[in-house]
């Protein structure tokens, strides 16, 4: 099957070269066609030019895209859309003064969700979160990471592992899972927290790599949390079964946990909202991809990832949403591309950019998706008519998007 859009008003991030990340300076460059061309064989990306060069090709279905843009899907690389009920009551108590840390030493917080998941069937939860992931393919995303980490007993654990295992198997979405075992310290272990990192070490995570249900491993380094000790000793013992470390850092203190990162040769270090000097100097020369969560930022009032500081220190970022009941409960990466250029500053080059190419690497999908290049998936964001793609993260709430396509079709 060909399928061939004409007359695309400018065919965004358009790399004859696959890269597999940009970093500083790279990152405020966006390649682009303007009035072009492009043609999908099956489930790929196949050629593309410019209009006055439009050779001739017999294709089964062409479509006119007078007025409109075509973009990589975005390429989600920090999630935990499969959790169970949500926290709005949460949500109410800090508009009325508790802040987020208050909330989870009152019970709230991740062990909140965590009991009303142990309390939910797979059944169930697979559907509340099939909800989810097909609501954010119609935003546009068609590459997405997913984390364990609302379980935080070995059944509950693999419970979500498999959810994540039927979505890749039901959607035609790359699909990257993270167990998340040391998320928080459930209650029966208070006081108790190395018991608990043994717990998750020699009990659950083998069963995790038996069942082959995770490509990387997680931790919440974070004070009241685990520490870069706890950090230390998980990322070492997940190595052994090939579990790369893609983990939560720096989120409200920063206490070492980017440096765990980079020593453990972490893919990714994810949150970053506050980083002293020696945490960006950490990162250069290193493989690990600093990404940044501005919609959790937004939703905590909590600071926004410093982007500036990193990129021109010529480190590269990607952006994703961190889609979750407590923190960020927005899988919209329209809206985390604008936050990152409202709030963050970054250049709407460097922010699509950070949306595509980077969050691909950050899940080591870089030769698949993230641009518009030869032999990729034809994972694609159709525009609605719109004057220039700086209109994407400027009319931000708005929806944009009037077509997503996976593999070559419409969604
Ligand atoms: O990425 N920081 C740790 N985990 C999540 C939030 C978890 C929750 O509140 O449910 C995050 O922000
Ligand atoms: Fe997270």
């Amino acid at each position: 099957m060909k399928l061939l859009f004409t007359n695309i008003k400018e065919l965004l991030q358009v790399r004859e070269t696959s890269v597999s990340k940009l970093s500083g300076k790279e990152m405020n460059i966006l390649p682009t066609i303007k009035n072009a061309w492009l043609l999908l064989e099956d489930d790929k990306i196949f050629d593309f030019g410019k209009m006055e060069n439009l050779p001739e090709i017999s294709a089964d279905k062409t479509i006119d895209l007078t007025g409109k843009m075509i973009l990589p899907t975005w390429c989600d690389s920090h999630t935990h859309i499969v959790y169970a009920g949500n926290r709005e009551q949460e949500f109410s108590q800090r508009i009325s003064g508790l802040s987020y840390e208050e909330i989870a030493k009152n019970g709230g917080g991740i062990l909140n969700s965590a009991k009303t998941l142990q309390n939910t069937s797979e059944e169930d939860l697979y559907k509340q979160s099939a909800k989810r992931l097909e609501e954010v393919m119609q935003l546009g995303t068609g590459a997405v990471e997913i984390k364990s980490g609302y379980g935080l007993t070995k059944d509950a654990e693999l419970k979500m592992l498999r959810v994540i295992k039927k979505l890749k198997q039901n959607y035609n979405l790359p699909i990257k899972a993270t167990f998340l075992g040391a998320h928080a310290l459930p209650l029966d272990y208070k006081n108790k927290k190395e018991e608990y990192i043994n717990y998750v070490i020699d009990e659950i995570l083998p069963a995790v790599a038996e069942e082959n249900l995770a490509e990387y491993i997680d931790i919440f380094c974070e004070q009241g949390y685990f520490t870069v000790e706890d950090t230390n000793k998980l990322l070492k013992a997940a190595a052994k079964f090939n579990l790369r470390p893609k983990i939560h850092v720096n989120q409200f203190n920063a206490i070492g946990g980017v440096q765990a990162g980079v020593e453990n040769d972490a893919l990714s270090v994810d949150h970053l909202e506050e980083m002293r000097a020696e945490d960006v100097e950490s990162l250069k020369g290193s493989h690990t991809m600093p990404v940044a969560l501005p919609g959790c930022s937004l939703f905590l009032s909590i600071p926004y990832t410093p982007a500036r500081m990193i990129i021109d220190a010529g480190l590269p970022l990607a952006l994703a949403t961190d889609f979750n009941p407590g923190s960020a409960p927005s899988g919209n990466m329209n809206l985390v591309v604008s936050l990152a250029c409202v709030k963050m500053k970054m250049t709407p080059e460097e922010a699509i950019n950070a949306a595509t190419i980077n969050g691909a690497y950050a899940m080591d999908l870089s030769e698949k998706v993230g641009s518009i290049t030869k032999g990729k998936l034809a994972n694609l964001i159709i525009t609605k008519p719109i004057p220039s793609y700086t209109y994407l993260p400027y009319a931000f709430g708005s929806n944009a998007i009037e077509a997503v396509y996976l593999n070559g079709e419409k969604i």
